[in-house]
């Protein structure tokens, strides 16, 4: 993928009515933001714009509505908490690209910023419908796509808008891109990545992708039991992705031919049952995974393991992480993922954190201004490390 891509310093923006695509698809709960995060890192492409002279019409989805007007996924909360950032007013349109938001578009002046309702209330977002596209476009004169965590979703708002305005990025995927995509293509070694998480099936096209850019790959997680079963270990009643195992033996065998070093936990923290995230009380053991006892779950990467991945971050130039190492929710089964956290919070490496889990884990232990960049993407930023080209992006005009 072309990562060399016009920002809105490239463009003027001066007197333009500018269509903003942010990923305002924030978390709530009773109706109000438990983090506004994306709100936060959406800001310095909106003041740029604002402070430019441009006219900001701001859209996003905002859940999965489907098509349908249901109220509790209004970004109304957005424009408010939006509004209380910037300290000036977001105007919010009723609609999205009915009468109320072309009426309110059409009378926005510069320096004022608009925000239209839940791309996703229309059918034709998710089916990247050209009237729809047209439909948005013709509000505004150039398109600024900020959203990377919506990069990866082929959508009216997020890519089929391109096909009518002149369509940059904003400061936000500017920075997403430049950090990962400079890792990915032209990384400083030793390169070495982790990833965690359940599945082996979820990260398929990540490690191996991955396989062909890295010196060192590190498998944590549930899914590394399927590749301890693919090694001949007996792992217990551990999670087995039982139609993985020739993947992960295909897996073993390029890294051994491209001289990459695949890194396996050599201990477990595990327990006879599975316990509710958060009990704290289920009695857990440690043991070698060469003694992985019949009845146990392994849910966690042993001490042995944290020190000999933390050894492996802290002699490399460049390190990505994606993915728990075990059950961070439970105080007993997060020691691993503090582990790996801490490992990147020490280094003196460029690091770089894909989203989802590890972001929120990273964030909950403090380490978020340790780290060099914490990607805003979930979905996004695994299919970057997948090495796909991402929609959102790929729309955007090259420098
Ligand atoms: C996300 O939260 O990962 C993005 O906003 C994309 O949301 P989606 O998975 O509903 O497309």
């Amino acid at each position: 993928m072309n990562y060399n891509k016009k920002s809105i310093e490239d463009i003027d923006v001066k007197g333009k009515k500018v269509l903003l695509r942010c990923d305002f698809n924030v978390p709530l709960k009773a109706g109000k933001i438990t983090s506004d995060k994306r709100i936060v890192a959406a800001l310095p492409t909106i003041q740029y714009l604002l402070k430019n002279g441009a006219a900001v019409i701001a859209c996003s989805h905002m859940g999965k509505p489907k098509g349908e007007w249901k109220p509790e996924l209004s970004l109304k909360v957005v424009a408010e908490r939006l509004g209380e950032l910037l300290g000036q007013e977001v105007i919010m349109a009723a609609d999205v690209v009915g009468d109320d938001a072309k009426a309110k578009a059409a009378a926005l002046q510069p320096g004022q910023i608009m925000l239209l309702e839940n791309t996703r209330y229309m059918k034709g977002e998710t089916k990247n419908d050209p009237e729809l596209s047209k439909d948005l476009a013709s509000m505004a004169d150039l398109f600024v796509n900020d959203a990377f965590g919506s990069a990866h979703r082929a959508h009216s708002s997020t890519a089929g808008v391109a096909d009518y305005l002149p369509a940059v990025c904003g400061y936000l995927i500017e920075k997403e891109i430049s950090i990962m995509g400079k890792a990915l293509s032209d990384p400083a070694r030793p390169f070495v990545a982790i990833l965690g998480g359940a599945k082996v099936s979820d990260k398929l096209n990540v490690i191996n992708n991955l396989l062909e850019k890295v010196d060192t790959l590190i498998i944590g997680g549930g899914m590394a039991y399927t590749f301890l079963a693919a090694k001949g270990y007996g792992i217990g009643k551990s999670l087995l992705d039982g139609e993985k195992l020739d993947y992960c033996k295909d897996m073993m065998k390029k890294a051994e031919e491209k001289g990459v070093k695949l890194l396996l936990p050599i201990d477990t923290v595990g327990a006879d049952h599975f316990p509710d995230p958060i009990d704290s009380e289920i009695a857990v053991e440690t043991f070698s995974v060469e003694a992985h006892p019949d009845n146990m779950i392994g849910m966690d990467i042993g001490k042995e393991t944290c020190k000999l991945y933390a050894d492996a971050v802290r002699s490399a130039k460049t390190v990505v992480w994606n993915g728990p190492m075990g059950i961070f929710e439970n105080p007993v089964l997060s020691a691993g993922t503090i582990a790996v956290a801490q490992a990147l919070a020490d280094s003196e490496a460029i690091t770089i954190v894909g989203g989802g889990d590890s972001a929120a884990a990273c964030e909950q232990l403090g380490f978020a201004d340790k780290i060099t960049h914490i990607s805003t993407g979930g979905g996004a930023s695994l299919e970057f490390l997948e090495g796909l080209e991402l929609p959102g992006i790929a729309c955007l005009e090259d420098k």
